[in-house]
Order: C-alpha cells, then structure tokens, then sequence
C-alpha cells in the first residue's frame, strides 16, 4: 500500500518525479514494486485513481521480512501463487516443495522465491508495459488473475482485510467459476487449494460474506462496462481465456461453494 501510495504521489508531484522502491513486504517483492502501477482506493472500491511509473529502481532486503507480522508475510506468497498459475508450472512445484522453508525464512529458499517472481512479472510488464494488448489477448492483465474477485472481496470487507488474502479466495472462485462450467481442470483446483493451505492462506470466502452483496463492487472493475463483468478463467496451468459472459448467479455460486461449512 505504502509503495503505491508514494509511487502514486512521484508519477503526480510536478506531474512527476524519479523514485526509488525500497519495498518491505512480500507483497512488494514478490509483485507490487515492479512493473509501474500506482494507484489509490477510494471507498467506491479499488485502485479507482491511479497512474504509469516506474521506479527507478527496486531494492528488495530480506530481512526486512523477519519483522513482518506473519499475516503480512503470509498473504504476498498469494501473488507467487498466481504467477506460477499464470506463467511458470515449475515453480508451482518448487512453491509446494519450499513452502515451509519460505514460512521459516529460510535465506536461500526466500532470495529464490523473490528472484523467480520478480522474473515473472518483469517479462509480463515487458510484454505489455501499458495494458494496451489487443481486444481479445490478454497480456499484461494476466497479473489480475483471480482480482477481479480479490478487488470486490476487498472493498466489501471495507479494506480490512489483506490484499493477498483476498488473491488468495480471488484465485480460488476463479478457478471454480471455470470448474463449474467444465471449462477448468478440476485437479487444477484441488493442487491450488492445497498450495496455499500450505501458506496458512485462507481457502473460503468469509463467513459474512452475502454471496450477491460484493457483486456490485465486482461490475466496478476496470475491466467491467454496462454491469458485464470482463473475467479471465483459466483452462489449464498457464492458459488464460476471457470470458464476458460470467454472471451474478455463477460468482455466487462460486463464492458459495467456498464458504466454509455451516457446522
Ligand atoms: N501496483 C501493483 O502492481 C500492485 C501489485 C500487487 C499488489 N499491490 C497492492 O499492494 C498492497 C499491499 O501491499 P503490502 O502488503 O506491501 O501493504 P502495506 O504497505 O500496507 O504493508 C502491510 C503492513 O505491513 C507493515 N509493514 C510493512 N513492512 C514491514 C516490515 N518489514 N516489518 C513490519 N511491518 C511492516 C505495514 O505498516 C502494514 O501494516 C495492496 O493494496 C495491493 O493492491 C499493487
Ligand atoms: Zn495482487
């Protein structure tokens, strides 16, 4: 939050000035530093006010991890999650094997884990730097996997809870919107939960979520025009397809099937 806030203010103040990202999150290391979106929220929802610029550079300490409440450690692995869905099979597998080490602050597996991910949404900012890719392709929004929920979740929940934690159920929903159309490899699914149970992330929508409430939030997306909401399921690992055709009814169902049990 705190690196797009003051990226925000450098791409603005004097309609511009350099700046340098020190980020101390794993949310900042593993996605937000790199790639040049800034951006605020406001209370209407997510990211509504924001611009284009770059650091001119992005410092990443791991030791400034060991201080992060383990919340906060926890729910940037979310956005590591997302790449190896989007892009890189093999480091889902690495995630799966290194995710204790990684929890435990284990030096070689964190350094790894950051010079991976910092790859990853490189080569897709490179690819795309503008989010200006053609009508149906997807580039640079490939990063907004699983967020169009993840941003609804958010604002519903008036900001109170993490932005990973909400990628977290934002992937899930995703991927169970595609299940449930026969679209999505169910196995895709189960391999995700079971990822980012292992990174104490949370796998059900909250329990006082109203299923339909959020979809107002969902039609202010971005990415949204006339109350249709433009979504990217994903077929198998590493494919990616829009669809402009997701209902209410689906998200509901899809946020339903994750609520976690009444009793
Ligand atoms: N611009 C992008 O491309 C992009 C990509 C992903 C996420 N984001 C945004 O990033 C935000 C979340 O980032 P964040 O997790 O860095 O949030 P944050 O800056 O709010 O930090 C989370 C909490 O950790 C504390 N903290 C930070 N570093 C610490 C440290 N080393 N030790 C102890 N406490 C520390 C902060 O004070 C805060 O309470 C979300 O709003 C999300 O939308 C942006
Ligand atoms: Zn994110």
């Amino acid at each position: 939050m705190i690196g797009d806030l003051a990226g925000f203010l450098a791409a603005t103040w004097l309609r511009g000035v350099p700046f340098i990202n020190c980020t101390t999150t794993t949310e900042g290391a593993i996605d937000a530093a790199v790639g040049g979106k800034t951006a605020v929220n406001l209370k209407a929802g997510k990211n509504l006010v924001g611009a284009f610029h770059q650091p001119r550079l992005v410092l990443v300490d791991i030791a400034t991890f060991r201080t992060l409440p383990a919340r906060d450690l926890r729910a940037g692995l979310a956005e590591a999650v997302k790449h190896a869905l989007i892009r890189d099979p093999a480091l889902f597998n690495w995630l799966e094997t290194n995710a204790a080490a990684i929890l435990n602050h284990d030096e070689t597996a964190t350094v790894e884990l950051i010079r991976k991910n910092v790859n990853i949404k490189a080569a897709v900012v490179r690819e795309d730097e503008h989010e200006t890719g053609a009508e149906d392709s997807v580039g640079r929004a490939a990063l907004n996997f699983g967020h169009t929920i993840a941003h609804a979740l958010e604002a519903h929940a008036a900001f109170a809870l993490r932005h990973g934690e909400c990628v977290a159920i934002g992937l899930l929903a995703a991927l169970q919107i595609g299940v449930a159309r026969k679209f999505t490899d169910p196995a895709l699914l189960e391999r995700t939960r079971a990822l980012l149970a292992a990174f104490g992330l949370p796998t059900h929508a909250p329990a006082d979520l109203e299923p339909t409430a959020f979809w107002t939030y969902m039609t202010r997306d971005k990415k949204s025009a006339e109350g249709r909401v433009r979504f990217l399921l994903m077929p198998t690992s590493g494919k990616l397809e829009w669809a402009d055709d997701v209902t209410a009814a689906e998200a509901a169902a899809a946020i339903t099937a994750l609520a976690p049990a009444s009793n």
